[in-house]
């Protein structure tokens, strides 16, 4: 048996979404980033990331909200082939990306595509890279790529790039309600420097408090702690979000808070069956273009079939 014939013909990987349950952000830096101190939580819509050798580079996607997606070398999952093939001297591969992360919604979605192709190289060309190779690797492609990579619930630090697994015992459940016209993440950023122009922005840390209700697989400390130095400035840009938030805890939700950047809102709910009653308030309403109902996970991108 030669050793081309050992190459798998294609890899398939899945990479969760997340939320980040906190989301501090200290003050602007030199290089354009701020500092954060953030808890990322993976939950159960995943993106499958399929690669296979071909002459050249391309990416192709299917599922919703597909239109805003770039299939050129802008998209993220094509950068990291790229920067794979320079590095490790691997071949072109084509990239074929099924969505179930919200498109530009703050849930990470693009981050998870590149580590999910940073993953299927891995396994397509054998190279057998170690976690920290990985994650530096990733950490050049994006701020949220290195966590999409570990998945679970994990403490992000630097510019959210350094990633540290923390104990979570929970599985929430969530209600992710989409719009339609994202946010986006630089303006967010922006708007929250103005927002806060003037004001003495202190060194962000994590709390202890969510730590310990992470631990403790306590629904209600969890959302007594979540925060999100964002959502001032995301309700800012969208006002709107602020009617969809309130209608959210009317019908029982546990905390309302805007996802990342925004601007998608992620409620986390005390059961599926609030969670499901929720969903049909908001399919039959005009709050939200979209709702998915969701649930804590611990997997990070792992290969499915090879
Ligand atoms: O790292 P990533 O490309 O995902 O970041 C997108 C943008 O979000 C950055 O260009 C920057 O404007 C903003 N950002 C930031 N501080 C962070 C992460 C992202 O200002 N820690």
């Amino acid at each position: 048996m030669t050793a081309a014939s050992l190459v798998p013909r294609q890899v398939t990987v899945r990479v969760p979404a997340k939320v980040n349950l906190e989301l501090r952000v200290g003050p602007l830096r030199d290089d354009g980033y701020h500092d954060l101190a953030t808890v990322f939580h993976a939950v159960d819509l995943f993106d499958e990331v399929t690669v296979t050798p071909a002459p050249e580079f391309s990416v192709t996607v299917e599922g919703r909200g597909i239109e805003n997606v770039p299939t050129d070398a802008s998209n993220l999952a094509y950068k990291a082939a790229e920067m794979l093939a320079n590095q490790c001297d691997t071949d072109p591969v084509s990239i074929h990306i099924k969505k179930a992360i919200p498109v530009a919604g703050g849930m990470a979605g693009g981050s998870a595509d590149a580590a999910g192709t940073l993953v299927a190289l891995d396994a397509l060309y054998g190279l057998n890279l170690t976690r920290t190779q990985l994650s530096d690797l990733a950490a050049e492609l994006g701020s949220d790529v290195p966590f999409a990579l570990t998945g679970g619930t994990a403490l992000g630090t630097g510019r959210g790039e350094q990633v540290a697994p923390v104990l979570s015992k929970g599985k929430f459940e969530w209600l992710f309600a989409l719009t339609n016209s994202g946010l986006s993440t630089p303006a967010v950023y922006r708007e929250c420097d103005r927002l806060r122009e003037g004001t003495d922005v202190p060194a962000v840390k994590p709390d202890a408090a969510l730590l310990a209700a992470l631990r403790q697989a306590d629904a209600h400390g969890v959302a007594d702690e979540m925060t999100n130095d964002l959502e001032p400035a995301a309700l800012s840009l969208k006002p709107q979000l602020r009617e969809l938030m309130e209608m959210g805890l009317q019908v029982g939700a546990l905390r309302a808070m805007v996802s990342g950047s925004g601007p998608t809102v992620a409620f986390l709910m005390p059961d599926r069956e609030t969670a499901l009653a929720l969903k049909r308030v908001l399919d039959t309403g005009d709050l939200a273009d979209d709702c998915v109902i969701a649930t804590s996970t611990h997997l990070g991108a792992h290969v499915i079939t090879s």
